[in-house]
């Protein structure tokens, strides 16, 4: 039974947890125009990884205040907690902040308190991770490391880079990277999703990270695979999100146990649980029953994933 295993979740966008509804409600209130945002059925609307990340952006617009923020975080690690989830690390964005027009103290502020509310009455433990956006480039993304490291909270512990991975070099990104690693954040980023081997290989060789976001389509190159191996490269895997946004035609076509088979230190998580129909409960769920997995290795992926948490051993000790 998947639902009594606990799960550690290392890879969710605040914004991409937003509910539908909320975000229909919250476009009403602030009077944003959201048409063409949802599908027939009420749902996200988008057909591919573009479309995708467009309608991300329009739905991270509709949050506007500190409470905004409170809600849709405690909202979400609440249901996360109902699902058996006990540490979860959420994805932030000064950028989405930024062009939300709310200020990053009030917006950090608004998702720390959402976390204490959600500790405070379901035992979840929550942590912060800033990241910046690919697709508003370079030099957005220092402008946001500088942001995040100048207004911290005791649980902002990461340093990421999401968004649009065909573009640019991740070169360019290494100078916001080396803002954050200055401050002390363990770094993470996006690569391997839409990108093949070689994109990870770059961020590999360009950034110091401990855990790379997706890395999936390193299953397609046997000396990459040998490298996160040897390097004890951890990868976020969102199994969920990668067979919605068509990277796997189908669940038995993802590659996470042959990953995880390679001796790659693989986790499972659920990235922007709406938009892809899914929850972390279901994407564990799903990797049990697609693959015939015991609880016995489910709970690996826990535990792996509690080892690669970036917060302190302190709290490691408590969830383990
Ligand atoms: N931002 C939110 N979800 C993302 C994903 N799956 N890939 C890249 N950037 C993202
Ligand atoms: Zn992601």
């Amino acid at each position: 039974m998947t639902r009594t295993i606990p799960k550690v979740e290392l890879h969710c966008h605040i914004e991409g947890a937003a509910l539908p509804d909320l975000v229909r409600r919250l476009a009403a209130r602030y009077h944003i125009d959201v048409g063409g945002l949802f599908d027939a059925d009420g749902g996200y609307r988008w057909h591919d990884f573009t479309s995708f990340l467009e309608a991300y952006d329009r739905a991270a617009s509709v949050f506007k205040t500190a409470e905004d923020f409170a809600d849709l975080t405690e909202t979400y690690l609440v249901a996360s907690a109902l699902e058996g989830v006990i540490y979860t690390e959420v994805f932030i964005s000064p950028d989405h902040a930024r062009r939300s027009g709310i200020a990053y103290a009030d917006y950090l502020g608004g998702i720390s308190e959402g976390m204490r509310r959600a500790e405070e009455s379901h035992g979840i433990v929550g942590r912060i991770i800033p990241l910046i956006e690919r697709h508003f480039g370079p030099e957005a993304a220092i402008k946001a490391a500088k942001t995040a490291v100048h207004t911290m909270d005791e649980r902002v512990v990461g340093f990421g880079m999401a968004g649009d991975e065909r573009l640019y070099e991740v070169t360019d990104f290494a100078p916001a990277f080396a803002v954050a690693a200055e401050a002390g954040l363990k770094l993470t980023c996006h690569a391997g999703e839409v990108c093949g081997a070689e994109s990870v290989r770059a961020t590999l060789d360009a950034i110091p990270v401990r855990r790379i976001g997706h890395g999936v389509r390193a299953i397609e190159d046997a000396d990459l695979m040998r490298r996160l191996a040897d390097e004890e490269i951890v990868l976020e895997v969102c199994p969920g999100s990668n067979v919605a946004l068509g990277v796997y035609a189908g669940w038995p076509r993802h590659p996470i146990v042959r990953l995880r088979d390679a001796g790659i230190k693989v986790t499972i998580s659920s990235d922007d649980p709406p938009f892809f129909h899914t929850t972390v409960g279901r994407d564990y769920r799903m990797v049990q029953d697609t693959f015939t997995l015991s609880d016995r290795e489910m709970l690996a992926f826990t535990q792996t994933a509690i080892d690669a948490a970036f917060c302190d051993e302190t709290v490691k000790t408590r969830l383990r």
